[in-house]
């Protein structure tokens, strides 16, 4: 076949090509393994010296020209299968976007983050201390021996290391902090996960989060430890907030005090939230024992130090009227949602 038939040929049944597929069989046909253009450039060996050149030149523009024809025929098929397939699943623009979700604060750790801003603006710095504990910082260094019958305020999760335990509380970070910074003053907050060998209930969960506060220093006295957590009251409740102090006993603070709020329902008169007292409990605290200083580096005689220790979630049942303390963890949106 003549250079000028194949390539009157191939443009013929290239122009009844309608979609891809036949565009595939037609490029096959003449471009493939033993396609015809291929063949027609290979002949140019078999042609009479004197011809060879205008032959090459002209199969090699042939081969271009269809080349190119094919090209443009597979643009305008696909540019036709894409029209055909928004017309047939039409948009509709007119149609409201769906909305991201967005993510939020789980209301623990919104908490922790409140109650970390009002200590920040009273001055006090973020310690982060270890979850997983020694029995020895746990309790001994917090003035309580082994046997101690104080140890039994707190049910305790042991590994199978010997003497490896899931820290009860954040005071064993108290010890971390003073060896850390001895003999200069401390004012932090140890926020942070404990661990109870506890049933769980409404109100007492295995794992909480505890914010321990610990300040050390030359003449700190019971005076401070009261005013700083009024003000951390009231900020965090309102201005009316009325605290009061009890005695109490905790191994590692002496004197030892509870700290009652007046109830934010109530506001004192007696109500189902505070049980008919007026009165709620938020937290643990005392001035630090002077065995702990010493564990923890600082002379007695020249130092003194308060300590506290609250539960967030306690503080956020409170503040939102939560009944149920395991909602927490139960990662139920439904709960979390509201905050
Ligand atoms: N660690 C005590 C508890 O878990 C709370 C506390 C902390 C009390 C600091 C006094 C001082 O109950």
């Amino acid at each position: 076949m003549s250079l000028a038939n194949l390539e009157h040929q191939a443009r013929t049944e290239l122009e009844s090509c309608s979609d891809e597929a036949a565009l595939r069989a037609w490029h096959n046909k003449y471009f493939g393994k033993q396609g015809e253009v291929l063949l027609a450039l290979k002949k140019v060996g078999s042609v009479p010296p004197e011809e060879r050149r205008s032959y090459g030149q002209e199969a090699n523009r042939v081969k271009e020209a269809l080349t190119e024809a094919h090209d443009a025929a597979l643009a305008k098929v696909k540019e036709r299968a894409l029209a055909q397939s928004l017309n047939a699943a039409a948009v509709d623009v007119t149609l409201p976007g769906r909305p991201l979700t967005r993510g939020r604060w789980h209301i623990a750790n919104r908490i922790l983050r409140d109650i970390a801003a009002i200590f920040s603006d009273l001055g006090f710095q973020i310690y982060r201390s270890r979850e997983v504990e020694d029995d020895f910082t746990n309790f001994e260094l917090l003035n309580m021996p082994p046997h101690h019958p104080a140890r039994d305020m707190w049910d305790t999760f042991h590994t199978t290391v010997p003497g490896v335990l899931l820290r009860t509380h954040t005071s064993p970070g108290q010890i971390h902090v003073m060896r850390e910074h001895c003999p200069e003053p401390i004012r932090v907050i140890l926020p942070g996960m404990c661990y109870r060998y506890e049933t769980i209930t409404t109100r007492s969960e295995i794992m909480f989060h505890q914010v321990e506060g610990l300040a050390v220093g030359a003449r700190v006295t019971m005076a401070d430890l009261k005013g700083t957590i009024v003000a951390f009251a009231r900020r965090m409740f309102g201005e009316e907030r009325q605290v009061r102090i009890r005695s109490s006993y905790f191994p590692f603070t002496e004197p030892s005090i509870e700290v009652d709020m007046d109830c934010i329902v109530c506001a004192g008169k007696g109500c189902s939230l505070c049980k008919r007292s007026g009165w709620l409990e938020i937290m643990g605290a005392g001035m630090v024992h002077p065995v702990v200083l010493q564990n923890g580096g600082y002379d007695p005689a020249k130092f003194s130090g308060f300590a506290f220790g609250m539960g967030p979630q306690r503080i956020t049942m409170l503040k939102y009227a939560i009944d149920d303390i395991r909602q927490f963890w139960t990662n139920d949106l439904r709960f979390l949602r509201q905050f």
